[in-house]
């Protein structure tokens, strides 16, 4: 096990962890003022995420997963790596509804919708695998 792996991985879901509340808090401030240069703000913000949790994802894909997987934690992983496509193709979506908006149609609801579940999927993918998968690897 590569242990400097395994540290970058745990520095990341510290760093995504946090920036949950802080989505969650522009959201909410866009949605109660229908302000639209935020809005572009939190795009932005979502762009970057997604990059960086391509490269997340695919570290441990091709490199966590690989070292650690066993007859007890097969079944979690394999939904961990399902997560990783349900959670890049929300945030495809998200970026779609927020072009939609900024081009003046009305479908907030379904991006309320899409964010939560974001946030919602996003927040318990980081706890299986901070608290579930990575302290199977100890025993
Ligand atoms: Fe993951
Ligand atoms: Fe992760």
């Amino acid at each position: 096990m590569d242990y400097h792996i395994l540290k970058e991985i745990k520095e990341e879901h510290k760093k995504h962890g946090e920036l949950i509340p802080k989505i969650e808090i522009l959201f909410d401030e866009i949605r109660k003022d229908l302000d639209l240069k935020k809005l572009e703000n939190l795009q932005k913000i979502l762009k970057e995420l997604k990059l960086e949790l391509e490269e997340h994802f695919f570290k441990e894909e091709s490199k966590l997963f690989p070292e650690i997987i066993n007859k007890n934690n097969e079944l979690l992983i394999t939904n961990l790596e399902n997560e990783h496509i349900q959670l890049l193709e929300v945030l495809s979506e998200i970026d779609r509804n927020i072009s939609r908006i900024l081009n003046g149609e009305n479908i907030w609801i379904e991006f309320r919708h899409n964010i939560k579940e974001f946030l919602h999927i996003l927040n318990d993918h980081i706890l299986k695998e901070d608290y579930q998968l990575l302290p199977s690897i100890y025993t």
